[in-house]
């Protein structure tokens, strides 16, 4: 569903959002599209467990839990930070995880950089072939196939698609489906993003732009502009967005429609890709 967004801008600029964070409620927005194709092949494959890394607060922690209840895939999860282990339960999204069966191995951060050699330990003492490995963040080539298809026969008419940049995956997926005449904007949530260009091209050849000043410090930071903000814009649509990754988006294309980056007349499409507020 394309909603157009109900404020006035100049220059005709009219603005709308891609509602796919309602086309699931347990794995909403972009993770829906990012864990289709990953889930038909570890079935494909024959396996019985999905095993996955993230952070504390991670949507793509809380999807792949949804995801392998709902598939009959058992669960785990790498989870960056050891001193989560005595406290997850309070945590939103790790308690709901683990009410949905996931299993958790808590690291320190400086263990959880090094993915591979993670892996590498636990695969000594569990069956290998039984685990299919979603990345961080979800995003590889099955991610990119499923995000493609975040564009459809109700995107063609708008010149630009903006989404929130994590990992790259939903950008990549759009770059590839785009039309000739749109242009694909990211918004990169995190900070230190320069690798993001590089990594992105790995799945696209087609053009894209990252406008990399609206991550207001880093992943999950945030201000009282951003705040207000994003309150301001879920009072005045009734469209709930959260300040982590759609409202920075958001709040970017605000900005960016006031120093004049889009064409007069411009149909923007600004995609909603779920999230929670924490
Ligand atoms: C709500 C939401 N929007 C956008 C993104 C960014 O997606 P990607 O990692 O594919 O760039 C994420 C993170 O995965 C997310 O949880």
């Amino acid at each position: 569903m394309i909603q157009k967004v109900p404020i006035h801008f100049s220059d005709n600029i009219e603005l709308y959002i891609k509602r796919i964070d309602l086309i699931d409620n347990q794995i909403p927005g972009n993770k829906y599209f990012k864990l289709k194709y990953n889930i038909e092949e570890a079935k494909k494959l024959g396996k019985e467990k999905l095993i996955t890394f993230g952070g504390a607060y991670s949507n793509h922690i809380l999807a792949v839990s949804y995801a392998g209840k709902r598939h009959n895939l058992k669960t785990y999860a790498f989870i960056r930070g050891e001193e989560l282990e005595s406290k997850y339960q309070t945590n939103s999204q790790l308690k709901i995880a683990s009410e949905n069966g996931m299993n958790f191995v808590f690291v320190s951060r400086s263990d959880y950089r090094e993915k591979n050699k993670l892996l590498e330990r636990y695969f000594r003492e569990h069956k290998e072939s039984e685990y299919y490995i979603v990345p961080e963040g979800g995003t590889n080539s099955l991610a990119v196939k499923g995000t493609e298809e975040i564009l459809g026969n109700d995107t063609e008419n708008y010149d630009y698609i903006c989404t929130a940049v994590g990992t790259g995956g939903t950008l990549a997926g759009i770059t590839n489906a785009k039309l000739e005449h749109q242009k694909v904007l990211g918004f990169p949530a995190l900070k230190d993003s320069e690798f993001l260009v590089k990594e992105i091209k790995k799945y696209t050849q087609n053009k894209f732009e990252l406008i990399q000043e609206y991550h207001f410090g880093g992943y999950a930071k945030k201000n009282e502009k951003l705040i207000n903000f994003v309150d301001e814009f879920n009072k005045k649509t009734n469209i709930i967005i959260e300040p982590i990754y759609t409202g920075k988006m958001m709040y970017g294309v605000f900005e960016e429609i006031k120093k004049g980056k889009f064409k007069s007349g411009s149909k923007i499409l600004t995609i909603h890709t779920g999230g929670v507020n924490q």
